[in-house]
């Protein structure tokens, strides 16, 4: 069985206090949640202070973005071991905004993804299709070449620490939501692709996360689907009381 993971993307929102208010009402609303990982990533220089909130408690916290590189002349970057030295245990890699906005090419996601692994943080590969790529048929073609080439070069062994989410791109903060027949149908295609490059075991025992305009309102029909092992939220993990009830899904 697949233990669920509930997590959230805090993509570039929240001061400090508003991130620490936050986390506190997200430990003191999941003490009792033991059955399932929740997870926030808060924007970098918030991560400290969501520390000091969240460390002891039900809450795993992870930054949004790394580099590959462990130091030297990157301006503006920063690498897995300073996450892993204020707190951070997640990292999120190739998110369709750093895809499509900052340019990252798989590549790239592939080697940061490489990186996380052999610095102990663990991945949430992303992947998902663009709306013209689905209109004209070629979402299989594109979650297919984001998977093989996002983990490119990685063992079996590492492969079991990685989690990808699916999330296409036209259902990310346009509260259009794929349906959860299609949502499962497309996770089911990552389980074959798993199973095509390592085997049986990484393909069932892999979790694959659905995001896109995940809600209070969706997130018990998504979660009923075989494939589905939880959420990467983005706007509803922001207030306190959606992402709790998300985080409650039965
Ligand atoms: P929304 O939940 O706001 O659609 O964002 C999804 C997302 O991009 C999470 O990484």
């Amino acid at each position: 069985m697949r233990r669920a993971l509930i997590a959230g993307n805090w993509k570039m929102n929240l001061d400090r206090g508003g991130a620490e208010a936050l986390a506190r009402a997200l430990v003191e609303g999941t003490s009792e949640v033991n059955d399932r990982d929740i997870l926030i990533c808060p924007s970098f220089p918030l991560i400290p202070a969501v520390y000091a909130v969240v460390k002891g408690s039900n809450v795993w916290l992870g930054a949004q973005n790394m580099y590959f590189e462990k130091k030297g002349a990157f301006t503006g970057e920063v690498s897995a071991d300073m996450l892993k030295s204020v707190g951070a245990e997640w990292v999120i890699l190739g998110h369709s905004e750093r895809r499509h906005i900052f340019k990252e090419d798989d590549e790239l996601i592939n080697k940061k993804v490489k990186s996380a692994i052999d610095q102990g943080l663990k991945p949430i590969l992303c992947v998902g299709e663009l709306l013209e790529e689905r209109e004209s048929g070629k979402t299989e073609d594109v979650v297919k070449r984001q998977v093989v080439e996002g983990l490119k070069d990685i063992s079996v062994s590492d492969v079991l620490k990685v989690t990808i989410a699916y999330e296409p791109v036209w259902a990310i903060g346009t509260g259009k939501t794929a349906t959860p027949e299609d949502a499962d149908s497309i996770h089911s295609l990552i389980r074959s692709i798993l199973k095509d490059m390592y085997s049986e075991e990484v393909s069932q025992k892999t979790r694959i996360l659905y995001g896109g305009s995940v809600k209070p309102e969706n997130i018990d029909s998504l979660m009923a689907k075989e494939n589905i092992d939880g959420a990467l939220v983005g706007g509803a993990s922001l207030k306190a009381e959606s992402f709790l009830r998300i985080i409650k899904f039965q």
